[in-house]
């Protein structure tokens, strides 16, 4: 683990609300100024609002107005989409275009990890704040609210990976996502992750049937396997897998991106017309990532 990234881990880990002054000293500088040269390793520095919050914090502001705000929980915009891309769409105040789906890296933007959303050749997209309908959870609880950024995402900092919440509460539950780690190397740049441990109940948290190998709670069937090893028999090819203890781990990441995936179905892949479900590659291909050896 790199030292960029076990300084965000720590950033990250200090609790909302508890507005104790940070205990660490490279990072014990209140409100706006502290992040220069910690999280951007590219051309503009900038402040990170998710977290290292102190008694004095000024950062608040970043996102909430306390008698001039435009939306709900006192938010500086009006719904949450709009906040997060107040800083992450055009790189106004992170090197996260997360609606383009790019990372800043000089002139040459890289692509995102997970996938922009409503970005131009986008096929299939975890659908944000849209029609106001809620979707229904393919392999979850019927849903009675629409998702946004923070229903996966906890603004104020999370130990997990990327901030992912430690608890979700959308749509009434509350599931734990206790320790989802990955190691991110070349950070805000053409970033490489290592998924380690916990990515399976980050999804699970909402589709808590697709974890299961028979059946589940809300429907009946069968599943690809999931937190097993690749055996001798099996291909890793390019597709991710977790690596901590025991390492070669499928997951849900390994065929799914988070955000969105541009591919699209062929005719001859028999899955025209269906959605491309926010896979790695088109049509079947990544079960001949994994299964090309066996026939
Ligand atoms: C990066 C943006 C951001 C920053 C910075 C931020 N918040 Fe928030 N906060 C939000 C969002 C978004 C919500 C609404 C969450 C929701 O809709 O569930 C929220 C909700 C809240 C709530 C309502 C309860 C909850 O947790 O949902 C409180 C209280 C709160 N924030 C306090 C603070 C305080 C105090 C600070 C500074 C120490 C702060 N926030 C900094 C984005 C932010
Ligand atoms: C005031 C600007 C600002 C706002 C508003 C904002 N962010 Fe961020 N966010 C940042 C910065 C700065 C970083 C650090 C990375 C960088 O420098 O670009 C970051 C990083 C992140 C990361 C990656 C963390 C990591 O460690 O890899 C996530 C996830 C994230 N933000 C989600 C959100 C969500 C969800 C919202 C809306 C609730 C939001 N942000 C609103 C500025 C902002
Ligand atoms: C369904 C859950 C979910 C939703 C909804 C979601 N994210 Fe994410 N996001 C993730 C996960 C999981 C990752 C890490 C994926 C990976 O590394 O493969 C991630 C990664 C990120 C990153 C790191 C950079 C990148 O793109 O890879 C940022 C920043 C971010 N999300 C912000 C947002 C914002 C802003 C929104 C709303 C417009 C949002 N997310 C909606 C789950 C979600
Ligand atoms: C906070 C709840 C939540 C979490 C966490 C979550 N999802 Fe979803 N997911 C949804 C909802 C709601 C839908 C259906 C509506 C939509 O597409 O947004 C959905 C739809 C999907 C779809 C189908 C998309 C399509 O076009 O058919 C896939 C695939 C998916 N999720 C994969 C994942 C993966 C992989 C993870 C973990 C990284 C994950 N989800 C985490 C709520 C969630
Ligand atoms: C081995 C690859 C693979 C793994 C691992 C995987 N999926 Fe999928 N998933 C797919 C494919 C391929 C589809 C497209 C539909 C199909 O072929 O059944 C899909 C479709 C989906 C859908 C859309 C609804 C549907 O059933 O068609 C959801 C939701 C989903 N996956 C969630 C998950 C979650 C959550 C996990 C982890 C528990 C997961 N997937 C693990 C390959 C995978
Ligand atoms: C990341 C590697 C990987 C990918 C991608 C992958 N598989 Fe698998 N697959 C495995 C492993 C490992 C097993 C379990 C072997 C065992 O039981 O030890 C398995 C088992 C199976 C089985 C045996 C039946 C069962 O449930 O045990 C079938 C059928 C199968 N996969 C089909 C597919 C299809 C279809 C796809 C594409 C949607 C796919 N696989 C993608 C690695 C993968």
């Amino acid at each position: 683990m790199g030292k960029i990234v076990c300084a965000v881990a720590i950033a990250l880990s200090i609790p909302l609300l508890s507005l104790l002054p940070i205990q660490f000293a490279s990072l014990n500088v209140p409100g706006w100024s502290f992040s220069a040269g910690l999280f951007a390793t590219s051309a503009e520095a900038w402040s990170n609002p998710h977290g290292s919050y102190d008694a004095t914090t000024g950062l608040c502001a970043a996102c909430h107005r306390a008698h001039s705000a435009s939306g709900p929980a006192i938010m500086a915009a009006s719904n949450v989409r709009n906040l997060c891309d107040s800083c992450h769409q055009g790189y106004q105040g992170s090197d996260y275009d997360v609606e383009g789906g790019t990372i800043r890296n000089g002139g040459a933007n890289s692509p995102s990890i997970s996938g922009g959303f409503s970005a131009a050749g986008v096929t299939s997209e975890h659908l944000i704040d849209t029609s106001g309908n809620p979707l229904r959870v393919p392999g979850g609880a019927s849903s009675s609210t629409t998702l946004t950024c923070v229903s996966c995402h906890n603004p104020h900092g999370s130990s997990n990976y990327r901030l992912f919440r430690q608890t979700v509460t959308w749509n009434g539950l509350n599931a734990s996502v206790p320790n989802f780690t990955a190691t991110l190397s070349n950070r805000l740049a053409t970033e490489t992750v290592v998924y380690q441990t916990g990515s399976i109940d980050a999804c699970d948290a909402c589709h808590s049937d697709y974890s299961q190998r028979v059946g589940g709670s809300y429907s009946a069937g069968f599943r690809h396997k999931v937190g097993v090893t690749i055996s001798a028999s099996n291909t890793p090819g390019s597709l991710p897998l977790e690596q901590q203890s025991p390492a070669n781990r499928i997951v849900c990441l390994t065929c799914h991106n988070a955000h969105s995936t541009k591919v699209t179905n062929t005719a001859n892949g028999g899955r025209q017309g269906f959605s491309t479900a926010l896979k790695r590659y088109t049509d079947s291909g990544m079960c001949s990532g994994c299964h090309f050896n066996q026939w």
